[in-house]
């Protein structure tokens, strides 16, 4: 499929069927999170992977999973990420995300749908699964098979800004 197309039918799905996602298309997820570009190729973060119902259980405390059988949460490394060496500015968010959305693209082409999740407690994800003071919990993502209609690929004409209201060009 041509990747406009796919972008475009991509939505946030928040209802899903039972059945898991088969393990060979979570490879395929985890694959395009791989070869996800990061700054300086620094690859600072980690993929905890949720696929146990009492995994998953547990990470309901921290965030709506709307019953997903899959979640990963996508973790920033501090100790590994780049540094920007003007302003100390780090990529740990952007590298994260980058890896986030590839993840969230190939699962919209292998059929699954997913929702991005950013409103969740950190510290309760650190307790839930011991994650290390050094990495920070950025991202997480849940998947599966979409159970109800998915939004229109056109609705973009509506809900999303036109280009004259987000495109400078050569100068403010
Ligand atoms: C950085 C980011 C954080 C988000 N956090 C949440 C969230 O916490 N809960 C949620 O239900 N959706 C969340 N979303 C999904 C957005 O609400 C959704 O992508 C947006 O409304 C556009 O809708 P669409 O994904 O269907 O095109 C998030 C998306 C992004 C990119």
């Amino acid at each position: 499929m041509d990747f406009l197309d796919l972008a475009r039918r991509r939505c946030s799905v928040r209802a899903f069927e039972k059945r898991p996602v088969e393990p060979d298309k979570v490879d395929r997820i985890l694959e395009a999170a791989r070869v996800a570009p990061t700054a300086r190729n620094l690859q600072p973060y980690r993929l905890l992977v949720l696929d146990e119902p009492d995994a998953l259980a547990r990470l309901s405390k921290a965030c709506r999973t709307f019953d997903a059988p899959l979640a990963i949460v996508v973790i920033g490394d501090n100790n590994e990420v780049w540094v920007r060496p003007y302003d100390a500015k780090d990529s740990l968010d952007i590298d994260a995300s980058i890896v986030t959305a590839h993840m969230m693209l190939e699962a919209e082409d292998l059929g699954l749908g997913s929702c991005w999740v950013c409103s969740f407690r950190p510290e309760v994800v650190r307790a839930e699964f011991g994650v290390p003071g050094h990495l920070t919990p950025v991202n997480v993502l849940v998947f599966g098979y979409p159970s109800g209609p998915k939004k229109s690929p056109t609705r973009h004409d509506t809900e999303r800004r036109p280009l004259s209201e987000t495109v400078v060009r050569n100068h403010f």
